[in-house]
């Protein structure tokens, strides 16, 4: 009898920014209460998961020395939790992820959290788990706060610690440059320095969300720029007052408008268009204030196949 191993699973992910996040007091578990307006952007990270004898994780691409291919990594602890979610041997998977990334690490777009996405959705693929997406988002929002989004995509208005999530309608494309800082800011850190400053005087805090959602629904990047806003910002500034140079680089250099995105240090800035985008790009990276720069566009999907070769192959050719 052949044996038969079913093929390779990559999945594409793409990253986020928080076009508004509202950050409430801390929570007795040590989260916060949020209101949250989540974009996913087309700088994305491609996760395969494969059946293999030395199980384990493989990480490349951007900042791909920094992320742990250990058990620690959220791509292994997702496909440990949906197989344990399976009733499958957690201790003995024998499997190999493979994550090539785009999005900057502990910069703020929810890069790992984008791996375990895309770790579950081909992990679920391989194993042919007859397993409908509310039941994965259960498991996603056990690993953390922004698995649920990067899975479904698309703009979303997330409450509870981010991962309760209502889709928001939008009328256009949104054109971003991404300025990734030279290193990374650890998300516990931001929040614990954003309960500090608020201890010591109480920043201004966002106001209500419905503007914004009201601006996304027009189509207008003009409309929407005025409204962007992070409370996490004045905390990420706080702990890299660099960042404000860059905020106002992006804007000098002829965006709508430049937010911290999510808790940093990677900064987002709002295009009228793809030409203007284009522009921004090319004077920000000239202007010496971070590592790199990157164009997007958002609205995109969330965690989707892209490897399209599904049939078993066998691991012996036929007589
Ligand atoms: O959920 P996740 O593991 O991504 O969160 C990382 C950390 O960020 C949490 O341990 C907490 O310190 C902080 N956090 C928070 N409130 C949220 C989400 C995250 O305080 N809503």
């Amino acid at each position: 009898m052949l044996a038969v191993v079913p093929p390779p699973i990559t999945v594409r992910v793409p990253s986020k920014v928080n076009l508004h996040l509202g950050v409430g007091d801390l929570r007795d578990d040590g989260y916060h209460d949020l209101s949250t307006v989540f974009q996913a952007l087309s700088l994305t990270d491609d996760v395969t998961v494969a059946v293999a004898e030395d199980p384990g994780v493989e990480v490349h691409g951007e900042g791909a020395d920094s992320v742990p291919a250990t058990q620690d990594n959220l791509a292994w602890r997702a496909v440990r939790a949906l197989a344990e979610h399976a009733g499958l041997d957690a201790d003995d998977l024998k499997v190999r992820v493979v994550i090539n990334k785009g999005i900057p690490v502990a910069g703020g777009m929810a890069g790992g959290s984008a791996d375990a996405a895309a770790a579950l959705v081909a992990a679920a693929a391989l194993w042919r788990l007859d397993i409908g997406r509310e039941e994965l988002t259960a498991v996603a929002a056990t690993i953390g706060s922004d698995v649920p989004f990067v899975l479904h995509g698309g703009t979303a208005l997330g409450t509870g610690r981010g991962e309760r999530l209502v889709p928001v309608l939008t009328r256009h494309t949104f054109h971003w440059v991404l300025a990734f800082d030279r290193g990374g800011l650890s998300t516990p850190a931001v929040y614990g320095e954003l309960d500090r400053l608020r201890a010591e005087g109480d920043p201004p805090r966002l106001g209500a969300v419905e503007p914004l959602l009201e601006a996304l629904a027009s189509g207008d990047p003009r409309r929407l720029g005025g409204l962007l806003g992070n409370d996490l910002q004045a905390a990420s500034v706080s702990l890299r007052p660099a960042l404000r140079r860059t905020l106002r680089a992006g804007v000098e250099a002829g965006a709508l408008a430049g937010i911290v995105s999510g808790s940093g240090p990677t900064t987002a800035f709002l295009c009228e268009d793809a030409d203007a985008a284009l522009r921004v790009a090319a004077e920000l990276s000239g202007a010496g204030v971070c590592r790199t720069v990157r164009v997007a566009h958002g609205p995109v999907p969330g965690a989707k196949v892209v490897s399209d070769d599904t049939a078993p192959r066998p691991t012996t050719p036929p007589d």
